[in-house]
């Protein structure tokens, strides 16, 4: 079992952010199973991933983060998981807490908190069979409550919009934290990263952005890739440098 080829599931990784981490797993000799909820555009990123890498061993898996029963059914397929990374996200809408939809807040957190407590449980088992398992939540500075309350910070600025989707990654950071301490004396590594605003279909302003995706996926792939003695429990950007929670 040591001597298995590392494996990756990427959630979310049909296009932005997860698909260039897909990519660059792969790049780095990585066997990716490339999670996408539709089983169409999954396809597509996996021939994609296939065509342009040499060597590339990428795999679709049908996985929608908010269906458990579906969740089970695509972790029965999996017998040895190395590196978990929770890519999926969603961003309903920019209101503020007074403005808020009870509706889009709970879609929201349905993906982007739940669904990654669903698929983390529901892999558990495999990644225990690792020698050195790795997860990757791919959170937001924006869930970052030092940073939001710190004036000098364009999110303290935006005055509370985003706010289901900024506690959305603030839970997730929580549960980044509890995740590490509860697993690490099994030599797991879970850590958080924030991958700085990238051009990509999660919203207008990321839409709008010039920020590259491979960026902030190689910061995903340097934790996705941690040697023993790395880090555990941190909330770290792109780049490596430390975010306060
Ligand atoms: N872009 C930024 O500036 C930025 C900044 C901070 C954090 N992030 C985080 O980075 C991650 C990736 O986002 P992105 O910017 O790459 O956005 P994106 O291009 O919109 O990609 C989001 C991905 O998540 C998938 N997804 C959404 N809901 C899902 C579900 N229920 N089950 C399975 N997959 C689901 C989407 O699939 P479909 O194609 O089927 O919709 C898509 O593949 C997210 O967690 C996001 O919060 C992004």
């Amino acid at each position: 079992m040591e001597n298995a080829p590392t494996t990756a599931l990427v959630t979310g990784a049909n296009k932005g952010i997860g698909k260039e981490i897909a990519r660059q797993l792969a790049a780095a000799g990585v066997h990716v199973l490339l999670a996408a909820r539709d089983a169409e555009r999954g396809r597509k990123a996996v021939a994609e991933l296939n065509a342009d890498e040499a060597a590339a061993d990428v795999r679709l898996l049908v996985l929608d983060v908010t269906d458990p029963d579906g969740v089970a059914r695509a972790a029965a397929e999996v017998d040895r998981l190395d590196i978990l990374v929770n890519n999926a996200g969603m961003m309903a809408d920019g209101s503020t807490a007074p403005d808020a939809e009870l509706d889009a807040f709970r879609r929201t957190f349905e993906t982007n908190v739940f669904g990654v407590l669903t698929v983390t449980n529901a892999f558990l088992p495999a990644l225990r069979r690792s020698p050195a398992p790795r997860i990757v939540n791919i959170s937001s500075g924006t869930g970052s409550l030092a940073w939001s309350a710190d004036p000098a910070r364009e999110f303290a600025l935006a005055a509370g919009s985003g706010a289901a989707y900024r506690s959305s990654k603030t839970a997730l950071n929580a549960l980044t934290l509890f995740y590490a301490q509860t697993l690490a004396p099994e030599g797991f590594k879970v850590n958080a990263l924030a991958p700085g605003l990238r051009r990509t279909d999660l919203n207008a302003l990321a839409a709008a952005s010039d920020g590259d995706p491979a960026e902030a996926a190689a910061g995903a792939v340097r934790l996705a890739l941690l040697p023993d003695d790395g880090p555990t429990g941190a909330f770290l950007s792109w780049d490596g440098t430390p975010v306060p929670w």
